[in-house]
């Protein structure tokens, strides 16, 4: 059970749980399992119901119970069926970017005055989505509990965790932190903070919610079990947090609070400025319903989405379509990527933006990914395909962005401090990415604060180096705090909350 006692809309069976004049309400059994199976032409999903022990029986009515077959019946019609032809647009024009974050200029000023304000009013709220099934990184638990202090080996949660601390005491606030998790990872997350006392915070502002589950399909479009008494199913993608917030009445406790937006980040951005006062301030001033960060693209074929105005529609092109919009490859005359608005999924969402989106969810945008998916064979066996065998179908969150009633309002921000994705251990968007990315900047910290860092002959930082969020969130922070820090031979260098050295080597 979640936090908020779940309801549920749009989850309908396609068979009516009333009985017409009864006034009783049908329970889901295996008959209605089975009628509901048929009128979908998935009845394949109960073969194996003879040899199911009872508890697995009631864990596969439970899996059909929550199916959206009208939801399922038309994906399977777009996307299995019919292979849709790529969207074609008369124009895409690259998103135009807000330079941040000179505080000497007058409007990043103003705005950063507006965020302080609007974080001191208590009207900001942290949306964490920490539900994905964190395949590339191959860890175990949740990915939020990644140990990827390279010297504390403090979690991902506990340094989102820290952030928090160091914003409530800067503004004197609460700032409730929703997380999204799914049925896969809601019990170990929840394990995780309990086992870590909610790292600090007050449990009554940490709230659990989960999202949506859909069925994997096959490449005729037919549910695939994963075992005789159990669907293959996913997390219906990020953009699974427009119904997750309002089903689980997130909305409604965040205005119970006061809070009138979300600042919405990802479990494994490491770097993540959450409720980056700048970030507010312009989103605020500008009266926006949902804003963006985003990262300037170092080559036109970099693996990452493209902030785009796409006739006049504010749109997130995959790199996956670069070449079905080749425009998006285009140089200008020094080199430079001309849409080249990357996106590092760091938004700010108004709270009645939400709502509305909800309200119109029906028009939201799915899509299908093409995946190895591990199914039972007639004889109950495991497969596991060599090759991709069926899809899995998910929203993203910055679909959203095509429903805003303004313009847009994306911040070009730079990724050193901000960003650094772990997706897999090593390579592109990677841990050991993630640890040469802050050790570097981290190394800026201590240096303008007069501690020498060793550093080889091209400049890269040989050791690890880990400054707690919670003991400075920017380097200003750092500098006045580091005053009065001795600093530890020349090594490893893990600074905690409190300003203590941790775990130095030489
Ligand atoms: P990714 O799309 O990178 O997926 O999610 P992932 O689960 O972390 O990793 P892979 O693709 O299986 O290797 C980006 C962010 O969105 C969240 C993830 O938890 C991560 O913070 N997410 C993704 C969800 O919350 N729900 C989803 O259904 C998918």
């Amino acid at each position: 059970m979640n936090a908020f006692g779940r309801r549920i809309r749009g989850g309908e069976p396609a068979i009516p749980a009333a009985i017409p004049g009864a006034g009783a309400v049908m329970p889901f059994n295996e008959s209605t399992a089975k009628q509901c199976l048929e009128a979908n032409g998935q009845e394949h999903v109960l073969r194996f119901w003879d040899v199911l022990a009872q508890s697995q029986r009631a864990a596969l009515l439970a899996q059909i119970e929550g199916i959206d077959f009208p939801l399922m019946n038309r994906l399977i019609d777009e996307w299995v069926r019919n292979k849709p032809p790529p969207e074609t647009f008369e124009k895409i024009e690259p998103v135009p970017l807000i330079p941040v974050a000179d505080i000497a200029r007058q409007d990043a000023k103003a705005a950063f005055d507006a965020g302080e304000e609007a974080l001191r009013a208590g009207r900001v709220g942290l949306f964490l989505v920490a539900g994905g099934q964190g395949t590339r990184l191959g860890f175990s638990g949740p990915k939020g509990a990644y140990p990827i202090g390279p010297v504390s080996r403090k979690s991902l949660f506990e340094f989102h965790a820290e952030k928090i601390h160091n914003l409530q005491k800067r503004y004197e606030c609460a700032l409730p932190w929703y997380i999204m998790v799914s049925e896969a990872n809601d019990a170990a997350t929840r394990a995780f903070f309990q086992e870590h006392e909610f790292f600090g915070l007050a449990e009554q502002n940490v709230r659990f919610l989960q999202q949506r589950m859909v069925p994997c399909v096959d490449e005729q479009g037919r549910f695939i079990l994963e075992s005789p008494g159990k669907l293959a199913m996913n997390p219906n993608g990020h953009g699974g947090c427009i119904p997750a917030i309002i089903e689980n009445d997130v909305n409604t406790d965040a205005r119970g609070r006061g809070v009138d937006m979300l600042s919405y980040f990802q479990v494994d951005n490491w770097a993540a400025k959450v409720a980056d006062p700048f970030f507010i301030g312009y989103h605020v001033l500008r009266n926006a319903e949902m804003s963006s960060k985003n990262h300037r693209k170092n080559h036109p074929r970099e693996a990452v989405g493209v902030h785009c105005i796409c006739d006049g529609e504010y749109r997130v092109i995959e790199y996956t379509a670069l070449d079905i919009y080749p425009q998006l490859l285009e140089t200008d005359e020094d080199g430079k990527v001309v849409y080249d608005a990357g996106n590092p999924a760091i938004h700010i969402l108004a709270v009645g933006f939400v709502e509305r989106v909800y309200a119109n969810y029906d028009k939201f945008p799915w899509w299908r990914a093409h995946k190895k998916i591990p199914y039972v064979d007639d004889a109950g066996d495991l497969i596991e395909p060599d090759s991709a065998n069926g899809y899995k179908f998910e929203t993203f969150v910055f679909d959203a962005l095509r429903f805003i009633n303004h313009e847009p309002v994306a911040l070009a921000i730079e990724r050193a401090g901000e960003y650094t994705p772990i997706k897999r251990f090593d390579g592109d968007n990677s841990v050991v990415g993630a640890w040469k990315s802050m050790n570097q900047y981290w190394a800026g910290w201590l240096e303008a604060a007069g501690c020498p860092v060793p550093r080889d002959g091209e400049g890269e930082v040989p050791v690890n180096i880990e400054i707690s969020p919670q003991f400075a969130l920017t380097q200003d922070e750092f500098i006045e705090k580091a005053k009065d820090l001795e600093w530890p031979d020349v090594g490893n260098i893990a600074l905690a909350a409190d300003g203590a050295f941790i775990g130095q080597s030489g």
